[in-house]
């Protein structure tokens, strides 16, 4: 295993961490979590020098912080930093911040957080938690030593990550999502790299954008088969991270024993600016391919809404293209099915126009809604 640095703390994280938003299930059944499987895995990363793991509180609905808590049992707990958040969403006053902790210190088995974070900041949770004393608390937490080192995970503009770091002057680390095809989006690199110079750790998620970059359609699969050396998709997209020095580790959320296995034998290998020039020019070639292949040119700016009818127009267009980009219509059919509110869907479209007027990319918005619903609700195939 390689080890890198993180911010200004005393500690040498390992390049891969451990993610446990992803693990094995039963039944499909999110909350049943293959235990079996899943404490070979977690045992299988902890054996070959993997020494984070990230879990919170809604992950495997609720079931996540207790396995974790259960697997580390028996002599791993003191091998690895234990990662959790709080549910900012769920907060709605301040006595949630205690309770939220002293619950996930019991389901976690242990009496002390390394790292914790306040999860998944956008600008409305951020002011939310903000303003009802959660840094005074987490201060106090750490003075009582139920928490070590606090840090956020983040998902919004870089205006509202960069608010968030200069509000507070004590942030140990951050945790983003980053990869090849989100350079720009959410802090993005600028983010990574403002957040590295302040001083803090920069845990990096989602680094093959969830699975989407592992399994890419044919015209992908023709530029990296150009390549001098030969490396896996999942490889490609966790080298270009690790490739950039403000990175302090890369969580991996995976499934499977085989990738854990894959993902540390990629992370044995990883080093600060080992890819080439040319490694480099193709994955930007990738990720050019991968842009001319979304079908529709929305730059999600969102001048389209509100839609009179409530169709969320950006957020539907985002995952059609999602869906052809990386091949993945089964996960974004299921996404649209089950965590799209009906109110937001395309279906709901009258074709009013009103949008038309207010696309700066002159997006013929109505007929691509029109065909975004008949692929995504799995009507027609292409
Ligand atoms: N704080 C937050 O707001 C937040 C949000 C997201 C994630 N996270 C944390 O960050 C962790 C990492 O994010 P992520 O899970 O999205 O990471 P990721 O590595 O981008 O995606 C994980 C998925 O990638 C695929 N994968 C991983 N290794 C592979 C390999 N070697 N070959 C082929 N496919 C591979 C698997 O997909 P398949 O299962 O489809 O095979 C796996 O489920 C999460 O587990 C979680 O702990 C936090």
């Amino acid at each position: 295993m390689q080890y890198r640095t993180f911010g200004c703390l005393d500690w040498k994280p390992s390049a891969l961490g451990f993610g446990a938003m992803r693990l094995p299930v039963l039944d499909g059944d999110p909350k049943r979590i293959d235990e079996e499987q899943a404490t070979a895995m977690l045992q299988l990363a902890i054996d070959g020098g993997v020494n984070y793991v990230d879990t919170a509180y809604p992950y495997h609905g609720g079931t996540g912080e207790v396995f974790i808590g259960k697997a580390l049992e028996g002599g791993n707990r003191s091998k690895v930093r234990l990662a959790t958040k709080l549910p900012c969403w769920l907060v709605t006053g301040a006595d949630d911040f205690e309770r939220y902790l002293d619950e996930q210190l019991a389901r976690l088995c242990t009496e002390s957080i390394d790292c914790y974070l306040l999860h998944s900041l956008s600008k409305g949770t951020w002011s939310k938690v903000r303003d009802l004393g959660v840094l005074d608390w987490a201060e106090r937490a750490k003075a009582d030593g139920r928490i070590q080192h606090l840090g956020f995970s983040f998902h919004d503009s870089y205006p509202v990550f960069q608010e968030i770091i200069d509000a507070y002057d004590n942030w140990d680390f951050c945790q983003i999502q980053y990869n090849y095809m989100d350079i720009e989006q959410q802090a993005g690199r600028r983010g990574l790299q403002y957040a590295a110079a302040k001083g803090l750790g920069v845990v990096v998620m989602e680094p093959i954008r969830g699975g989407h970059l592992a399994n890419p359609p044919d015209p992908i699969k023709m530029l990296w088969s150009q390549a001098e050396n030969p490396r896996s998709p999942a490889d490609w997209a966790l080298q270009w991270v690790w490739d950039q020095a403000e990175v302090s580790l890369v969580l991996s959320g995976m499934s499977t024993l085989a990738q854990v296995q894959e993902n540390l034998t990629s992370a044995e290998r990883s080093q600060i600016g080992s890819l080439s020039n040319e490694e480099q020019a193709l994955i930007a070639q990738a990720c050019e391919k991968y842009r001319t292949m979304s079908p529709v040119p929305c730059t999600g700016c969102g001048y389209c809404q509100p839609c009179p009818q409530g169709v969320r127009i950006p957020a539907v267009l985002e995952l059609y293209n999602e869906a052809i980009m990386y091949n993945t219509a089964i996960r974004s059919r299921f996404v649209y099915a089950n965590w799209f509110r009906p109110e937001g869907k395309a279906d709901r479209c009258t074709r009013c126009g009103q949008c038309l007027e207010h696309c700066p990319q002159a997006i013929p918005i109505p007929q691509w809604l029109e065909k975004a619903q008949r692929f995504l609700s799995g009507e027609e195939v292409r």
